[in-house]
């Protein structure tokens, strides 16, 4: 087989790299699933002092695994060192979520974490990079980056909500029976907490009569305005009860196919859910970080426009209600 012609290497900083999603996303970055079959990557890993000897065991099995794409690990418990010239961030390090808490709950633990690792992206990481925050609250962790390093700027950095968007796809290839791979446009709307909307409205599933709107394929309505939405919602704290602790490969996958598609770029005629810095559309207030249907381009994301007739107004909790 003919070997991919490769790029200049990029550094990719994941942070909590020792913890159950790290261990998960490392060996998807190191084997080309982020950023391509052709893409290098120096891995800078980041646990805090606690974690050192399990950081350390994850970098021994990095080289046991022998990955011609990584050329070269950093594992450190300093976030200067950390940040260091990197091109693209995974900030996954925070308190995670037990059963019975909400997203929220966390804020007063992660916020913190935030706070410092903003200035050490502002000092210490490539001019351009490009960041994703996986800890929960997402929204408000990347506010608090935003905040706290004005210099970067407000639209390289994001959140995630692919996981829930992943969990909508899910869903619905379930309740169809058709392949995951051939539904497409769902969107989910607002926070990644119990308050977001995962919306089916517009997608559309591949049959064997070419594409056609789920809402069309899925008879029973109820089950698309209720049991869909709910499920989706309290997807996270139904595999933490199942699993007793939170979901760790779909989020690590997730976070993959949220940096993909924003570096190399949608596919035709397909759009994905990224939290991303409000500029108004749609009605939601500025300022705030908004999980919207996005498309990507030449590394730059752009907010679905025109597609929707609605208008959303958001309350003091997140909550958004459309009319
Ligand atoms: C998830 O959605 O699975 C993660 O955000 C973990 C959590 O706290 O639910």
């Amino acid at each position: 087989r003919d070997e991919p012609k490769l790029k200049q290497p990029v550094k990719v900083l994941v942070t909590g790299a020792a913890g159950q999603i790290g261990y998960a996303i490392v060996p998807m970055i190191a084997r080309g699933l982020m950023l391509g079959l052709d893409q290098p990557v120096v891995l800078h890993m980041l646990d805090i002092p606690r974690m050192a000897d399990a950081l350390n065991g994850v970098r021994m099995e990095l080289v046991d695994a022998a990955l011609p794409l990584l050329r070269g690990v950093v594992s450190t418990t300093d976030e200067a060192e950390a940040f260091q010239g990197v091109n693209f961030a995974v900030l996954i390090g925070g308190w995670p979520r037990k059963e019975g808490m909400e997203r929220k709950d966390l804020i007063a633990k992660n916020v913190a974490i935030y706070k410092s690792q903003a200035a050490a992206l502002q000092q210490h990481a490539a001019p351009n990079c490009k960041v994703l925050v996986v800890a929960n609250p997402a929204n408000t962790n990347a506010l608090v980056l935003k905040e706290f390093a004005p210099a970067v700027p407000a639209r390289n950095i994001t959140c995630l909500t692919r996981l829930d968007h992943n969990r909508a796809l899910g869903q619905i290839a379930e309740k169809l029976g058709v392949h995951v791979g051939d539904v497409r446009n769902a969107v989910v709307w607002g926070n990644h907490s119990s308050t977001q909307f995962p919306d089916a409205s517009h997608a559309t599933a591949r049959t064997e009569h070419g594409e056609r709107p789920v809402r069309e394929l899925v008879a029973d309505d109820k089950w698309l305005s209720e049991e869909f939405v709910v499920t989706v919602q309290q997807r996270g704290a139904a595999v933490m009860k199942a699993r007793k602790q939170s979901s760790s490969l779909s989020a690590a996958s997730a976070a993959c196919d949220h940096m993909r598609d924003w570096i190399l770029g949608t596919p035709k005629g397909t759009w994905v859910s990224m939290g991303v810095y409000s500029d108004g559309s749609y009605g939601v207030p500025d300022g705030i970080f908004y999980s919207f249907p996005v498309t990507c381009e030449k590394g730059e994301w752009s907010i679905v426009q025109g597609e929707f007739l609605l208008f959303c107004q958001v309350d003091s909790n997140g909550s958004t209600t459309f009319s």
